[in-house]
């Protein structure tokens, strides 16, 4: 007879604890410990969970320790998930045997992303095991984004012993799971989506994935506030972690990595939600540059770089006089705070007026960017709204400024220069640090070094 034992979760961060407390002293969030019973039949079969509902043998063998010489490493082993935008993120395609998370708030795509991701998979037996969805409404879909794949096989079930056992008979190539949140395994007696179950089936899951070298990829919801609900604890289990984000008004999504095991964890990833499905989007620049016809004020183009990636932003300011005492200042797709210090640097070192002015700024295409080197540009867009006088459409600028309104060198600005010499951009302000050392003849684009912010607003205005 199995012992029953219960303990108390932090809803938050999956801290555990034996009696219930009212603040939890890893997070140090109130009112988040929940009992939960923790049922084992025999203690540490947990993670050995996918072995005991299969007939496979031998496969968790003791491990020996191997010089690192004669371990073999072959690059090419990963596996093309023919989709570029997916293949950058996880850093060059799927490593076998890994479990990839994505994340992402609820109707954003997960579900539309991993199903296409699946059905790219061509020649590779795929096994979708979903708990949101029947069978029908996965078909629906399937037959929405028009492709056909005979190697896919559609599961529609919850509890992770019952997967194991069609897993073993399918054998699969990939394995998909929609989503981490509706798994329960019969080990642990508590309710699906509580933290003991998330974290045993993310358990289970793991050791499947590292005896057989099968890539799983789990989709896992958000909170409100951008975590991955569950604990914390389920972004340390695995290789992998991204998300996929986006306004749902606008029509792009972004695929970020937020942790990865085998790449960087910089890279972006960039679709379009359209009717059929997620289009890869493969030159990102042309469409966050909104398309304007006439030039406007307030508008500056930035060279900003997201992982390997660089991408021109058009940065839009409105600058009004006030109509109330306190001067409103309000960010989108950009730190509020760094906003504010600009304005600073404008106001002590260029002498501008802004005091009595609210600042809206929004980066084009609903992207959240973090990269210093557009400061220039959010400087030149909130002068230009300003004064309204519009900055030429062949401009762009990259560069950092300082609190003396000096003019910062940025990372990789020969990157920058590439791409905005791609798409016809004439002109380019830089900062004179950059400069240096940097064979400018090479590019078809006019560079201007500049050492002080006055020295670039002179130059634009
Ligand atoms: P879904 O993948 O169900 O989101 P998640 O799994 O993250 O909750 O995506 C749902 C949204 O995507 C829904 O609003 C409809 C839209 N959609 C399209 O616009 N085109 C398509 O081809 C598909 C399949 C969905
Ligand atoms: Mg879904």
């Amino acid at each position: 007879m199995a012992k029953i034992k219960t303990l108390y979760f932090c809803q938050n961060c999956g801290a555990q604890s034996a009696k219930w407390i009212g603040r939890c002293p890893s997070c140090g969030e109130w009112n988040t410990y929940v009992e939960e019973v923790v049922e084992k039949t025999v203690p540490d079969t947990a993670a050995n969970a996918w072995k005991a509902s299969s007939s496979v043998g031998g496969t968790s063998k003791a491990a020996r320790p191997k010089p690192l010489g004669e371990i073999i490493f072959e690059e090419e082993s990963r596996l093309n998930t023919h989709d570029d935008e997916l293949n950058r993120v996880l850093g060059g395609g799927l490593v076998p045997g890994s479990l990839v998370l994505i994340g992402g708030e609820p109707g954003i795509g997960k579900s539309t992303l991993m199903l296409q991701i699946a059905m790219q998979l061509n020649g590779l037996r795929v096994l979708y095991v979903s708990g949101e969805e029947s069978e029908q409404q996965i078909k629906m879909r399937a037959e929405r984004l028009g492709r056909q794949q005979p190697g896919l096989y559609i599961l529609t079930e919850t509890n992770t012993q019952n997967i194991f056992r069609q897993i073993d008979q399918l054998q699969p190539n990939v394995v998909v799971v929609d989503s981490i949140q509706t798994l329960h395994s019969t080990l642990v007696e508590s309710g699906a989506g509580s933290v003991s179950q998330v974290r045993e089936c993310t358990a289970e899951l793991l050791k499947y994935a590292k005896d057989t070298g099968v890539p799983v990829l789990l989709i896992g919801h958000i909170t409100k506030d951008g975590s991955i609900a569950g604990p914390k604890i389920l972004e340390h289990m695995v290789d992998t972690v991204l998300q996929f984000e986006g306004d749902r008004h606008l029509t792009y999504r972004i695929l970020r990595t937020v942790k990865n095991r085998f790449g960087s964890t910089s890279e972006l990833g960039i679709y379009e939600m359209q009717g059929a499905g997620l289009r890869q989007v493969s030159n990102p620049s042309e469409i966050l540059l909104s398309q304007r016809s006439e030039i406007l004020s307030g508008l500056a183009i930035g060279a900003t770089l997201e992982g390997n990636r660089p991408l021109l932003v058009e940065v839009q300011a409105l600058v009004t006089p006030a109509t109330y005492g306190t001067p409103q200042r309000s960010a989108t797709g950009f730190d509020g705070k760094r906003l504010q210090m600009l304005l600073a640097v404008l106001e002590k070192r260029s002498g501008l007026r802004l005091g009595q002015h609210d600042v809206f700024l929004n980066i084009a295409g609903g992207l959240r960017l973090e990269d210093p080197a557009l400061d220039l540009a959010v400087c030149a867009a909130v002068v230009s709204s300003l004064n309204d006088v519009p900055i030429r459409g062949e401009i762009c600028l990259a560069a950092e400024v300082g609190l003396s309104g000096e003019i910062r060198a940025v990372s990789r600005l020969d990157q920058r220069l590439g791409e905005a010499e791609k798409l016809g951009f004439a002109e380019m302000y830089i900062s004179q640090f950059n400069a240096k050392g940097l064979d400018l003849a090479r590019y078809g684009i006019r560079v201007h070094p500049a050492g002080r912010l006055d020295e670039v607003l002179t130059g634009l205005f």
